[in-house]
């Protein structure tokens, strides 16, 4: 019993643990294992169905029913009478109860052949919800972040990047950075050792969308949003990043207005370039650094270090494939991995049949042609 009561619980929303917040509690059957919910994760699904007016009216009287009749799920549960009540009884259809039962807004307190109970989950935070006063934050928003010892380390040069970057983790600064610079400039090596950080959220696919990004943020509470390819960013999203980036806001919505969903969020962004971002996006980045294009000493150091230690390259190999790459190739740290993965052997030799067959096919060849 004592283990049972040790294990670890977690959100049937969002799958993680529900750590030390207080969870919202959904109704179950006594026989049933309880199941348990974040208020955050609670919040997001009650506001998305309230954003529906006949929803909104419904959930409305359902409170005022279990008002009425004392039917108060908590309180009773663990007594053997019925802490619910019946579709029937309430006057409301089963199936429109569906997508609150769905959503965990609901729960069934009972279950047999002829009868099904249902109650209210959350009912407190529902009411507050509903008036408008709703003040919750499952995440602690300033404590001070962990940095591992090896962040950056796979990252050759930019000391000073580093060094930065890290004084504005440590201090628990609010800051917000954007990379901009030419293709394989580590601008996503930084943001995925940024993202490795707890309390670091990585937006892709659909929470670059203006709705999912205000989901994602009301979910998690990150502390950093890491947006990749800023530029490819839309308009709708662009939008919930002026608010949050400025006053931390992330959402006025109808529900949500009195409820300061204020979150300390910085956001670590790159882009290739500058170019059709909105100014006052790029205004909201305090720290903008260009990345430029590497200089032939750093891009040899850079393909000696990369090669060696992530493609098993010996060093001077490693560095002969850097120099082959950019006097005969281009000036890409990719294209140095590229010749890499194609030895059969590691000598010079074979990295001159490498590049060779590279340049038999390279685009000015096959433009003149
Ligand atoms: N300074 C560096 N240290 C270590 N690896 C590097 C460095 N620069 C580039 N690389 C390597 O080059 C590849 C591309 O790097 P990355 O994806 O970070 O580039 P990027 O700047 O995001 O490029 P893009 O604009 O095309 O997205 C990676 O495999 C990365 O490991
Ligand atoms: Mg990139």
């Amino acid at each position: 019993m004592k283990e049972r009561l040790m294990e670890e619980k977690y959100c049937i929303i969002c799958y993680e643990p529900i750590g030390s917040s207080e969870p919202v509690e959904i109704p179950t059957p006594s026989y049933e294992p309880d199941k348990l919910v974040h208020q955050d994760c609670f919040l997001t699904k009650l506001e998305e169905l309230a954003s529906d007016a006949t929803r909104e009216k419904m959930l409305r009287y359902i409170l005022a029913y279990e008002k009425n009749n004392d039917i108060n799920y908590l309180r009773d549960k663990s007594k053997s009478g019925i802490a619910g009540w019946e579709a029937q009884t309430i006057g409301l259809p089963s199936q429109k109860l569906r997508p609150f039962l769905n959503a965990g807004l609901l729960g069934i307190t009972f279950n047999s052949n002829s009868s099904t109970d249902y109650a209210l989950a959350g009912k407190d935070l529902v009411r507050d919800f509903l008036e408008g006063n709703v003040i919750t934050s499952r995440t602690p928003v300033d404590q001070e972040l962990e940095l591992p010892d090896d962040l950056f380390a796979c990252i050759i040069s930019y000391d000073d990047v580093k060094d930065e970057i890290k004084f504005t983790l440590r201090e628990g600064k609010r800051s917000h950075y954007l990379m901009i610079g030419p293709p394989a400039t580590a601008k996503s090596l930084f943001l995925m050792e940024v993202g490795r950080l707890s309390g670091a959220y990585p937006a892709t696919g659909s929470t670059v969308t203006g709705p999912g990004l205000t989901d994602a943020l009301l979910t998690y509470q990150p502390k950093i949003l890491i947006l990749d390819e800023l530029d490819k960013v839309r308009m709708d999203a662009t939008a919930v990043l002026l608010s949050v980036m400025e006053s931390g806001d992330v959402l006025q919505t109808k529900y949500r207005k009195h409820g300061g969903q204020k979150i300390s969020l910085s956001v670590f962004a790159a882009a290739n370039r500058d170019r059709g971002l909105a100014p006052e996006l790029l205004s909201r980045f305090d720290t903008k650094l260009y990345f430029h294009p590497y200089s032939f000493d750093d891009f040899i150091g850079i393909c000696r270090g990369y090669l060696s230690r992530y493609e098993n390259v010996p060093g001077d190999i490693a560095e002969y494939i850097g120099k082959q790459t950019w006097h005969q190739l281009d000036k890409d740290v990719r294209t140095a991995r590229g010749v890499a993965r194609r030895l059969r052997d590691n000598t010079t030799s074979d990295v001159d049949r490498v590049v060779a067959f590279l340049c038999r096919y390279r685009k000015e060849f096959s433009e003149r042609a």
